[in-house]
């Protein structure tokens, strides 16, 4: 399979969670790119002051069987940055998609349950099947085991 993960992510943790992704499918022998979402201008919690500078649009993204999209939790919700892009896609055609986000705080409610359900909601609008969601903490690091879990029931609902 031909997987796309696009990202939004500052300090990293998402990009992280990306790669691992990304070495997970490419040990089943899948083919993987990662593309990071750059921005020019001011990327805050509410903020619109920003340009997403590289967007991979609806033609660069038919060639994948499956994309999914990441990026932190802000603000108790999606980044700005991811939900604008989702907002902007238009035509994901019946593609399988999913969406994961990594947050600071230990509780999925803080935040995390918020910011998938709204990049579903944008992912379903484009036309994609969606496949549930991730959250996972970043706290100095992933817990490894539940990083473990997460990268399992994603390997198993992207294949299944
Ligand atoms: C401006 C800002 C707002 C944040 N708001 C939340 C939040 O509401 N809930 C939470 O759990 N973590 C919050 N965090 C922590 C990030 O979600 C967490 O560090 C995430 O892993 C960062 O991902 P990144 O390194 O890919 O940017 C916030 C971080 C920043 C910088």
């Amino acid at each position: 399979m031909n997987i796309g993960i696009i990202i939004h992510s500052q300090s990293g943790h998402t990009a992280a969670m990306a790669k691992a992704i990304a070495e997970q499918f490419r040990q089943h022998g899948h083919d993987v790119d990662i593309k990071l979402l750059l921005t020019s201008g001011l990327a805050k919690p509410g903020s619109r002051n920003f340009t997403i500078s590289n967007t991979p649009d609806d033609e660069e993204l038919a060639r994948f069987n499956v994309i999914l999209f990441g990026g932190p939790v802000w603000g108790f919700k999606a980044s700005p940055v991811i939900r604008e892009y989702l907002a902007w896609l238009k035509k994901l055609n019946g593609k399988k998609v999913m969406s994961f986000v990594t947050m600071g705080l230990p509780w999925k409610s803080f935040g995390g349950i918020n910011a998938i359900r709204a990049m579903n909601e944008e992912l379903k609008a484009s036309g994609g099947t969606v496949l549930p969601g991730e959250i996972l903490q970043y706290f100095f690091g992933f817990n490894k085991q539940k990083l473990q879990k997460a990268l399992e029931r994603i390997y198993t609902n992207v294949t299944g």
